[in-house]
């Protein structure tokens, strides 16, 4: 059983509003997430000022939920600590959670902690394994992320390689934008790419050649376009599943060698993955393949925690606090947040 210590967490980083309670470093105790795709959905893509209206509107009543689910009924006798995500991320998402945050703190005359986005994407995998120790290496896929992170201690990060361009997500994204086929486009793509053929059409696997930690997706996404382009042009018809196949292929092709690259240059046995494209279900079936090929310690999340949600967030607050990170009331969120 943990020791009673409750961290209230906050996520507003983007699209998404979350909050959640957990008790010690593993005890979640309730997370809940308004969701903001489908008004997003309709312009393919997060528009920042209505995302920062949409949590401005959803952030009081999701708190009153969470705070009921999770038997909260005295939160100035039961909540310990405030944690809240204050980068990198949307400046005007950002504000919402760290000025709600700011004023439960006050109001509640708790501590606040401000929480670095990408250090709870690792941390969800910590949350959901308790047998994960550092030091481990971590990779970061997500929307705006495509970070591949060696993890020597809890709070001790070095950024091994990440993307010149484009993030992964991104690439989800942009492809199924050109394809018609909605927003966000990971899961869609993910699904349509089980039916298709990988091999139908031949896009290069990004940056193969290079002996760099190093990604590259933007020119991956305009191959695909063209790819489109040419096939309409000659009025020949192509079945969608087949381009999801291919372009995935590619996509999981360049992250996997690089990963094997980075395994080799940090020495480390363990792997974490996280963020959005960590759900992706052909990449967590070709990791897992590898991994035990390679014998590593491979850690996947569940697919709800690899997404952003507020339980990430209360564990990496609640771990920062222990080791005796503390942020004050004039706390402001920094939109372009470093880790390392
Ligand atoms: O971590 P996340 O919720 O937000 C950011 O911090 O960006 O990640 C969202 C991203 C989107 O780009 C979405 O298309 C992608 O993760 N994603 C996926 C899958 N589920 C979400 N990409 C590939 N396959 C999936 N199953
Ligand atoms: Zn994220």
């Amino acid at each position: 059983m943990d020791e009673k210590f409750i961290t209230l967490a906050i996520e507003s980083s983007c699209d998404d509003t979350g909050i959640a309670i957990l008790n010690g470093q593993y005890d979640l105790l309730n997370s809940k997430l308004a969701s903001q795709i489908a008004s997003h959905s309709q312009y393919g893509g997060v528009v920042p000022e209505l995302a920062s209206r949409m949590h401005q509107e959803a952030i009081l009543p999701l708190l009153d939920e969470v705070l009921k689910s999770a038997g909260i009924t005295d939160p100035k006798s039961q909540i310990d600590l405030i944690a809240v995500t204050s980068g990198p991320g949307l400046m005007g998402s950002l504000l919402v959670g760290v000025m709600a945050a700011k004023g439960l703190a006050q109001a509640l005359e708790k501590p606040i902690i401000g929480v670095n986005h990408l250090e709870g994407h690792i941390f969800a995998n910590i949350l959901s394994n308790r047998n994960l120790c550092p030091p481990f290496l971590s990779v970061v896929v997500s929307g705006g992320h495509t970070e591949v992170i060696l993890v020597k201690q809890l709070g001790e990060y070095k950024l091994i390689g990440s993307t010149r361009d484009d993030a992964l997500g991104e690439a989800y994204d942009k492809v199924s934008k050109v394809l018609g086929l909605g927003y966000p486009g990971g899961p869609i793509i993910d699904k349509l790419a089980v039916e298709g053929s990988i091999d139908s059409f031949t896009f290069p696997t990004p940056l193969s050649n290079t002996n760099k930690v190093e990604f590259s997706f933007s020119g991956l996404k305009t191959a695909v376009m063209n790819a489109v382009q040419k096939k309409n042009k000659l009025s020949e018809p192509f079945n969608n599943c087949d381009l999801c196949a291919s372009f995935q292929k590619a996509a999981i092709n360049s992250l996997i060698c690089k990963i094997q690259l980075a395994m080799v240059q940090t020495q480390v046995t363990s792997l974490t993955l996280s963020g959005g494209v960590a759900a992706n279900s052909a990449l967590r079936k070709e990791l897992t393949l590898l991994s035990e090929k390679l014998n590593w310690n491979l850690f996947l999340p569940p697919k709800d925690m690899c997404t952003d949600n507020a339980a990430m967030i209360a564990a990496a607050g609640y771990c920062a606090y222990k080791r005796g990170i503390r942020s004050d009331l004039s706390l402001s969120p920094n939109p372009s947040w470093e880790i390392w």
